[in-house]
């Protein structure tokens, strides 16, 4: 994800700006950039790819005496990793760099436009620096058009803004993207977008709150609220730790990604759904003229999401849809037909047999679609069209928030196709959307679901294997939570499809044998409940996850209050995430980077 740094102070500017860039590295990016203001110029420096190649462009340029600068790596939502796209943006005089989103960008862009302002990138960002300058036109002063510019923005931000009438003022903002300033003994003001990029610099930080703004220079920091009453900077003592740091108090990067499911799902949604619409600006709704099925080709974690929009598609597009197995399909010699999107599903945008199977859907004449979380990724450079799933790099190898994320996608993708076949009706589409809309609040970690987890893993520690069952769409789950305890606590864990039980390994049951059965309120309640007391009569040790009390049940997780089994859904991915994530650190396990996996498997 995006990461901000700034710098205003009479030490290195730029080394300053290029190592705080450094260690925001871990976040993921595709471009970096850094604008300076020294002796009343500014120098500006943009780059494509790894920070190495900013380091590159930069090396003959010397900071020496006080200067101010801004920083930003770059993960693309709006536009593609360009040069032009990379950040800060550029107005006639003055800089911006931006995390997050501004919903209101078109709207804004259209009326600057309008009054002659030129764009020359296709970020939402640039709106900002554009409608400060125009606001500066009016204003008495800099800083009474930075307020007002906040308050024009709709949506997620934190903004440094540098202007070159102002030599010694950085103008700040953040509202829903986390910001902190960071001071020392010497006087200097520093900026970051996380902990990271201040140790070592800093002693003290503040934490910026939703809605604060303002502007530092070297003698003062004034801080306003929301409502524009000025405050006093909270400042608490830095950490020094970097890879504490780095994890954000979690113990995991599997732990901080879980956490963070409900903040990348609200990115996912931005700008996609208005009330009764989805919308993907990055699709040609040509791209289904003429499709009667739909193929969905991964591997792994992504595999799953893919079946999972099987379902999507089958019960809410109306359109016929399969499921391969990227490595199987490979070299099946599968029947392909003009007729049918090929749809890709990758986290990482690299997977070998998945990218080799996108190459055979397009030497076979079929249309491409790819659902990524990597923009310029080989996926997604090869497709015809493709829906980034915003995830922001995700470290753990087990996959959390991408397969959160791809859900959301898909989800929303089902809604897009049925517009387009009418398949649903608009009141329909309008009712999925406002609970789409609740997904963010239903994958939020309450303490009380984790403590009760972390309690109840130590049951499961031993015996001779796990059964993750579900029933529809849950069967998927089902697979995904086998998967993500096999990958990290080593025990030996199957999916199967509730109903399938009593085909074969029903046989296996006994008290030693621990089934994870997942029972929404909301869909086949009671064919699953069936299932599930069919093992509980054979004495198989039952762990239900249900928003229904199950008295059959030997352990029961708890979710919250749903009225949609797709937030059911959400729930249960969540608890079983913090399962296995619990069962490995009982097991002492390398959560993050377990035995023989690798996070991108580019060899078949
Ligand atoms: C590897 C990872 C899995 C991932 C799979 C597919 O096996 O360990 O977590 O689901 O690759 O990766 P992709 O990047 O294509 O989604």
């Amino acid at each position: 994800m995006c990461g901000i740094v700034g710098y205003l102070g009479e030490k290195n500017t730029k080394e300053i700006l290029l190592s705080g860039l450094k260690e925001l590295e871990y976040r993921g990016y595709d471009s970096a950039g850094i604008a300076v203001l020294q002796n009343g110029t500014f120098h500006n420096f943009k780059a494509v790819g790894k920070l190495i190649n900013l380091e590159e462009k930069t090396k003959d340029f010397v900071t020496s005496g006080f200067a101010m600068g801004i920083g930003h790596t770059r993960w693309a939502t709006h536009g593609k990793p360009t040069e032009l796209n990379a950040h800060p943006h550029l107005g006639e005089f003055s800089y911006v760099v931006h995390n997050g989103i501004i919903e209101n960008y078109a709207e804004l862009k259209k009326e600057l436009q309008a009054g002659g302002t030129a764009f020359l990138s296709q970020t939402d960002t640039e709106v900002i620096v554009h409608q400060f300058e125009k606001n500066q036109k009016t204003a008495k002063n800099s800083f009474e058009a930075f307020a007002k510019t906040i308050k024009e923005l709709h949506g997620a931000y934190a903004i440094l803004l540098v202007t070159k009438g102002e030599a010694e003022t950085i103008f700040f903002a953040k509202h829903g993207s986390p910001l902190l300033i960071g001071v020392n003994e010497a006087n200097e003001k520093y900026f970051a977008s996380s902990d990271t990029p201040l140790i070592g610099h800093c002693t003290n930080v503040s934490y910026l709150e939703d809605g604060d703004y303002g502007y530092v220079t070297p003698q003062e920091i004034a801080l306003f609220d929301k409502n524009g009453i000025k405050k006093e900077a909270k400042f608490v003592t830095l950490s020094q730790n970097k890879i504490l740091a780095q994890k954000e108090g979690y113990r995991f990067f599997m732990e901080k990604e879980i956490y963070e499911q409900g903040s990348v799902i609200s990115d996912t949604l931005m700008g996609r759904v208005t009330e009764n619409e989805i919308l993907f600006d990055e699709l040609d709704a040509s791209l289904f003229d003429g499709i009667s099925e739909i193929k969905l080709c991964a591997c792994g974690t992504s595999y799953h999401s893919a079946m999972s929009a099987s379902y999507l598609f089958e019960r809410y597009s109306k359109i016929k849809t399969s499921i391969e197995v990227a490595s199987e399909f490979r070299y099946r010699e599968p029947i392909m037909t003009k007729d049918t999107l090929f749809v890709a599903i990758s986290q990482s945008g690299e997977t070998a047999d998945t990218l080799e199977t996108l190459k055979m859907a397009k030497a076979a004449g079929l249309k491409t679609l790819v659902i990524c979380n990597v923009d310029n990724s080989s996926m997604v450079r090869l497709a015809d069209a493709s829906i980034l799933t915003r995830a922001g790099i995700e470290k753990g190898v087990a996959s959390t928030k991408a397969f959160a994320t791809q859900i959301t996608v898909f989800w929303m993708l089902s809604l897009y196709v049925a517009k387009i076949k009418g398949s649903l009706a608009q009141e329909q589409i309008a009712s999925h959307i406002a609970t789409l809309r609740e997904v963010p609040s239903h994958v939020k970690v309450s303490d009380e679901m984790h403590e009760r987890i972390k309690r109840l893993s130590k049951r499961y520690l031993h015996g001779h294997g796990f059964f993750f069952i579900g029933r529809d769409i849950f069967y998927p789950l089902a697979l995904e939570g086998a998967l993500k305890l096999k990958e990290i606590s080593y025990l030996h864990a199957e999916g199967y499809p509730a109903g399938e039980m009593k085909h074969g390994p029903i046989a296996l049951a006994d008290p030693e044998l621990f089934t994870i059965a997942l029972l929404p309120k909301h869909l086949h309640y009671e064919k699953a409940k069936s299932n599930v007391e069919e093992l509980s009569a054979r004495d198989s040790t039952i762990c239900a996850i249900s928003q229904i009390p199950f008295d059959k049940a030997d352990d029961f997780i708890e979710i919250s209050p749903c009225d949609h089994y797709m937030l059911e859904f959400f729930e249960m991915m969540v608890a079983l995430q913090l399962l296995s994530l619990e069962i490995s650190i009982r097991l002492g396990n390398d959560v993050d980077m377990p035995r023989n996996l690798a996070k991108s498997v580019t060899v078949e």
